[in-house]
């Protein structure tokens, strides 16, 4: 018998730290022994470049530029732990939907059975999304993946950006669309950030599944082409996303997240601006500081 295979989609701001995230929760589940493929899709093609000790391999889009008839076999490639690496690759910059490349990959892989052949647990798709449109709503609006998590800081833009993901998940959610297992609180050092992180998951009514700090472990990992979880297995920042994963992987039930209206998330932010004067004029105390 063939085993359950649960799909699960990334998606955050540019730059927030999905596909570092990504791949760790890739290396961890892949370390706890469940099989993993991690699915690039962003244009810029380098999702999976810390789980290949920081090499890019061929694209979807790219090989069937070059051939018309592409084998799975040519576009997916095992990376650290055997963990099965894909990256779905984009257009030429300036022309065509930057999304093409989801669409493509996902219909490649559909119709030759790939998710099957190769005996999954966990797919994970790292989504730029900055913008719930086109191919990157794809693993959201056509019900592939069963989870959404989305990598956030405290900064506004990427709540921002969380925020219109949410309104994608709100929209689709009535024709079967994925729905939102919670936050990923990245970059999460000083406790006002933790406070903004978890009035943001509370008034969207949704979670946050992990708070990861901020840390040079990550840097120094990246920089000899790691994850965190094979270059400092050890580390406390290894023990975070491994803890991360676990999460993910017995997390069952996800929701429909209520998105703020974009007058109501100017004025969250707002009274926001205002608490953070506050606080650094020291007339109030961080909720986080007095835990
Ligand atoms: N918790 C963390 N601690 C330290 N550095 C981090 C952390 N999370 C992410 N970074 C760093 O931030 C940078 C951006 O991260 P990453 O490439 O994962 O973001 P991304 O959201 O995938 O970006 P893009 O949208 O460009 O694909 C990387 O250099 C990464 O090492
Ligand atoms: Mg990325």
């Amino acid at each position: 018998m063939s085993k359950k295979l649960t799909q699960i989609a990334i998606y955050g701001k540019g730059g927030i730290g999905k596909s570092t995230t990504t791949s760790n929760i890739s290396a961890a589940l892949s370390v706890a022994g469940y099989k993993v493929m991690q699915f690039g899709c962003d244009p810029k093609s380098d999702s999976t470049n810390t789980l290949r000790g920081g090499t890019y391999i061929p694209t979807v889009l790219d090989t069937l530029r070059e051939k018309n008839v592409v084998k799975p076999e040519e576009v997916i490639f095992e990376g650290f732990n055997g963990i099965y690496c894909v990256e779905a690759g984009g257009p030429s910059p300036g022309v065509g939907c930057a999304g093409r490349g989801i669409i493509t990959a996902v219909q490649l892989f559909k119709q030759k059975k790939v998710f099957e052949e190769y005996d999954l647990d966990y797919v994970i798709y790292d989504v730029l999304g900055d913008v719930v449109c086109g191919g990157f709503a794809v693993p959201i609006r056509e019900g592939i993946a069963e989870h959404v998590f989305t990598v956030s800081s405290a900064d506004f833009m990427a709540i921002f950006a969380a925020n219109n993901l949410f309104k994608g998940i709100h929209k689709y959610s009535n024709n079967g669309g994925a729905l939102l297992g919670g936050v990923i609180a990245n970059s999460i050092n000083e406790p006002y950030a933790k406070d903004i992180i978890d009035d943001f998951v509370d008034v969207t009514k949704t979670q946050v599944v992990e708070y990861v700090p901020r840390s040079v472990t990550v840097t120094q990992s990246e920089l000899q082409g790691k994850t965190t979880v094979e270059a400092a297995p050890d580390s406390k920042q290894a023990q975070v996303y491994k803890q991360l994963a676990e999460k993910i992987a017995n997390h069952t039930e996800s929701k429909v997240p209520e998105p703020l209206g974009i007058e109501e998330l100017r004025n969250w932010a707002a009274r926001w601006g205002e608490t953070l004067l506050s606080l650094q004029s020291g007339e109030v105390r961080s909720a986080a500081e007095k835990i």
